[in-house]
Formats: structure tokens, sequence, C-alpha cells
């Protein structure tokens, strides 16, 4: 068969992984052929490919990023969107499409598949906001960073008695934060799906530093928000997938715990850092997997599904399911942070 793979959305550790497992799997076991698609959508809709094979992913499987690039193109955005990306695909003689992204990748994957498009799908974000999957790759890796950046801050906020308010990654889940934020021992982990009162996190504060503690350290998930009518938040841009542009929401809590607890704050907001570099062997495994039942779900004709992780199982899932309802954290989990707050 001849098979089109194309990554979307922000980028991740792991990617690169799973384009050598299907491409590995695709060409030696099944006798495929490969189109890459370069940046995401935009490849598709602008006829913009490369030469993928078992030589030009020689190399990659340590390293992060994508050979393939990746954009947040939304072909449902362009006029004549979709029936551009279906001629590409019947001029170009692609058989099946493996889609590897996020929520809004998967979401034009699942349009198009509705739309006739024989497409399969693989989770990837380092947001783990995705339904239908236990985790996605890019996700354990992310964490790791914020960990060991975490650790860091630890020592240098000692050396000074500081609070130091560390901000990660998530988009409106707070799955990063509350891992790292546990892993990392912070001193309070504020996540999108409970807004913070001000108040009580400088109480939680005080109240640590008063029983002899100091050197805070406070993970915020950029998609984090107070209270409503607590602080006032300045309102973001947003992307052709009418995301807001997060970050910053860091800079508003630092100076709002140093002027009502007068302890010294500093404020790291980590970034792109968190999606740059090598994956984790465990992301790296999981990428194989994922890419490995992909090219499996295309020879099945299993098309309009996602591959998933369902406890140790790789298992095929609906894309309508995968990009139905953000998944969001487990309250459990907050409440194993919490315990440690104050
Ligand atoms: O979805 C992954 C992610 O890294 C989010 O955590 C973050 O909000 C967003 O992408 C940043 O996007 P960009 O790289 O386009 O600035």
């Amino acid at each position: 068969m001849r098979v089109g793979m194309l990554t979307g959305g922000g980028d991740c550790p792991g990617l690169n992984a799973v384009i050598r497992a299907v491409v590995r799997k695709g060409e030696v076991r099944y006798g495929d052929d490969f189109v890459g698609f370069r940046d995401g959508w935009r490849g598709v809709l602008e006829r913009l490919t490369m030469p993928l094979d078992v030589e030009a992913c020689r190399g990659i499987l340590p390293r992060g990023g994508t050979i393939l690039g990746s954009s947040r193109t939304n072909p449902y955005k362009v006029d004549g969107g979709p029936e551009r990306c279906r001629a590409t695909l019947a001029e170009l003689g692609v058989d099946a499409l493996i889609a590897i992204g996020g929520e809004d990748t998967l979401g034009v994957a699942d349009k198009l598949g509705a739309e006739g498009v024989a497409v399969v799908g693989i989770p990837k974000t380092i947001d783990n906001d995705l339904s239908a999957t236990d985790v996605t790759f890019g996700f354990h890796t992310a964490v790791q960073i914020c960990v060991d950046a975490i650790d860091r801050l630890h020592t240098t906020a000692e050396s000074h008695d500081r609070v130091i308010v560390c901000e990660v990654m998530g988009r409106h889940a707070g799955w990063i934060a509350t891992y790292a934020g546990i892993a990392g021992g912070a001193a309070e982990v504020l996540v999108p799906e409970e807004p913070f009162d001000i108040e009580t996190v400088c109480e939680n504060l005080t109240r640590r530093h008063a029983k002899g503690r100091f050197a805070s350290v406070v993970v915020v998930a950029e998609g984090a928000t107070p209270q409503e009518g607590t602080l006032a938040v300045a309102s973001q841009e947003v992307d052709a997938f009418g995301h807001a542009r997060l970050g910053g929401i860091g800079n508003l809590l630092a100076g709002e715990i140093e002027r009502r607890t007068g302890f010294e704050t500093r404020v790291t907001i980590l970034g792109h850092v968190q999606r740059g570099g090598t994956p984790t062997a465990f992301d790296r495994v999981l990428a194989t997997r994922y890419g490995l039942a992909a090219i499996d779900c295309v020879h099945d004709g299993a098309f309009g599904q996602m591959v998933a992780l369902h406890g140790g199982d790789i298992v095929r899932v609906p894309l309508s399911a995968a990009v139905a309802e953000l998944k969001t954290v487990d309250p459990h989990l907050v409440e194993v942070a919490e315990v440690f707050y104050g």
C-alpha cells in the first residue's frame, strides 16, 4: 500500500520513534511505500511531501522533534481545505493516511475520516489530555524535564530562602503540573481543573514557613486560573483551532505571593524546554508500540480508529471517542499533591 504520514500540532519527544516504527514494519513486513507530508495538515493541503523510507529513519529513535515537521494548520479553516486534502491524497495515490497528533490534528482526521478518507490516528501530546487512551507519548518526557527543573529550583530557592513559582505547560489540563508537582515535592500545585484562591495559596505558604520550612516551590499549570473576581488575568490571542495562547500566569502569581506574604518570590516559566530533546525510554517504547499497531490497523482496514493504551495493552478506539472531550486530571491525583501543602 501507499501510506501517507503526518505529524501535527505541538511537537513532542517520541514523534520520530513512531515514524520509524510505522515505516519499519510497513516497508519490511508489508512491502508498503510511504509519503511523508511536511508540517502537519499544511503538507496535505499544499502538497508538501518528503521521501520516507527505512533509510530516512536511521538514527532518529532518540531524537526529539519530528523529521516531518509540524504546524497548527486547520484545513477546515481554509476555503476548500478538506477538498484540497482529498485531492492531494488522490493525486499522490495515497491509500491510507496515518495522522499523529493531539486533539486538534486527530479532530481533523476524524472529520476527514467521516468524509471517506482512510485514516488512522496515533495519540501524541505532552499535555496527556486525550480521551480514550491512558496516556499519550511525550507526556512522560515532559514530566521528567519538569521534575529535573524543580529539583534544581529547590536548591537555589533554599540558598536564598525564596518562593519560586514554576510554570509548566499542559493547556487546559493539569496532568503535567500534578505529576511534576508530586514527583518534585511542590509546596503547592495549581491546575486548570480547580480555579485557585490566592488567599489560600498564601495562607498555606505562610503556615509552611511558620513551621520553620522555607524555600517553597509552587507549580502552576499555564492554564490555571484564579477564582472568579479575585485576580485580573490578561486575555490571550487564539490559534487556528481557537485555542488561547497560554503562558504567563506564573508572573501574576509570583507578584501576588510576594505582595501578600512578604516572601521574596521568583518565577521560572519552563515553556518549550518541556517539548524539546530526547524522549525517555518509556516514551520511546510507547511510541514504537503505537507505530507498529497503527500500520497493522492500516492493513486490517481499521480506518477511523486511533491506537490507544488501555492498562498495558495497545487497543483500537474510534477517533471520535478520542476527540469528543478533553481528559482532565483525576481529582484523586490532585488530592495526592494536596497532602503535602502547608
Ligand atoms: O499542546 C502542547 C503545548 O505545548 C501546550 O502545552 C501549550 O499550551 C502549547 O502546545 C504551546 O503551543 P505553541 O508551541 O504553538 O506555542
